[in-house]
């Protein structure tokens, strides 16, 4: 099995077996971050990072996974460029990723939000610059898929539910129960690392339950994918619309704001009015009370957290928080996604590492 030049936009569009390749390497590049096998894996190569939104976690993990491996990279964002969006006037898509991909290794891009003037275009943007670039192109977040914070979360509660933490067993998520639920914010969050934490997460063999309050329901597409992946594994996906009734029996309790799917209107996202509305939601919040009905959950958010809204200092702070193991896994599953897409060189790693082929 080879993953070099392949893209990553959803996980969707990779087998289970190539997921579970990238956290096993994730897991070995953690253990040993500077072991010579990998220092030099992305030598005289370069990854260039279009940020049309802003990023702390993203844009320093990435920048540090390509420094790690012997590489280098750059950080652009939109106002350095005139390249076309569904908000702006520009050079095509297509031209501009046909001159990036004459100069770079591989690509990341982040569009969502703001710089988006309609849900699922954000997506296609990354879909145009995948037909036309010639590198790997890595999604670093548009509005529907975050599939390496999805990673990176699944690699942070292997660890927490097994006994080993430096040893984690993918196969410890089967059958555990995640709750998803819903919380109030100021701070408007997209779809997209909510959709790829149902997706992976049903992928690898969870229970879901997905609790919000009415009207914020998510993209019926990745409804049905996530259905589809629990009907192959025996699972169960379930959605409810109390903040209380999904916390007993759970084994994970991972919480996140998003947005209603009214976000957009003529073309502008709505900061002011979803989060006007999404604060009316008091009870909407993950509690030292709520955690305390589960089976000793982990708590995990993606991050930016909205302490006091999305959950309390209590949870945030508990022992059983992930958070920032999550946040560290995001450095370990970048060099691992980019090493395998960006490397012909790790070929031979992967067969001394003794990877699933
Ligand atoms: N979770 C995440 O992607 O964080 P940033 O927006 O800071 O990159």
């Amino acid at each position: 099995m080879s993953l070099y030049g392949r893209h990553l936009l959803c996980s969707q569009d990779w087998s289970k077996q190539e997921l579970t390749t990238v956290l096993q390497l994730a897991v070995q590049m953690k253990q040993k971050p500077y072991d010579p096998a990998w220092t030099s894996l992305l030598k005289n190569k370069f990854f260039l990072m279009l940020f049309y939104n802003p990023s702390l976690r993203t844009h320093v993990s990435f920048e540090i996974a390509a420094t790690q491996l012997g590489g280098h990279a750059q950080y652009r964002t939109q106002h350095m460029e005139w390249i076309k969006t569904s908000k702006q006037m520009g050079e095509s898509i297509s031209d501009a990723a046909k001159v990036i991909s004459r100069y770079v290794n591989g690509i990341g891009i982040r569009i969502t939000l703001d710089t988006i003037s309609h849900y699922g275009a954000g997506h296609k943007t990354l879909l145009e610059y995948a037909k036309a670039v010639t590198v790997p192109l890595i999604s670093m977040a548009d509005d529907r898929f975050h599939p390496c914070q999805g990673l990176a979360d699944i690699m942070g509660w292997a660890e927490g539910l097994s006994s080993e933490k430096s040893q984690p067993d993918f196969n410890n998520l089967k059958g555990k129960k995640l709750l998803l639920t819903w919380a109030k914010s100021a701070l408007a969050r997209p779809w997209s690392s909510v959709q790829s934490h149902l997706l992976l997460a049903s992928r690898f063999g969870m229970n879901i339950t997905l609790a919000r309050p009415q009207g914020y329901d998510l993209d019926p597409e990745v409804y049905g994918w996530t259905e589809q992946n629990c009907k192959e594994n025996g699972t169960y996906f379930e959605i409810i619309d109390n903040p209380d009734d999904g916390y007993e029996g759970a084994h994970v309790v991972y919480v996140r704001n998003w947005v209603t799917a009214e976000a957009y209107q003529e073309g502008q996202f709505q900061r002011q009015t979803e989060v006007e509305r999404a604060l009316q939601y008091g009870e909407w919040t993950v509690t030292a009370e709520r955690m305390a009905r589960t089976h000793n959950a982990l708590f995990a958010n993606p991050m930016p957290l909205d302490r006091g809204n999305e959950a309390t200092d209590e949870v945030a702070n508990s022992t059983r928080s992930v958070i920032f193991d999550v946040v560290e896994n995001r450095l370990h599953v970048q060099k691992a996604v980019m090493a395998l897409t960006m490397s012909d060189n790790l070929i031979n790693e992967v067969k001394e590492l003794r990877l699933p082929t």
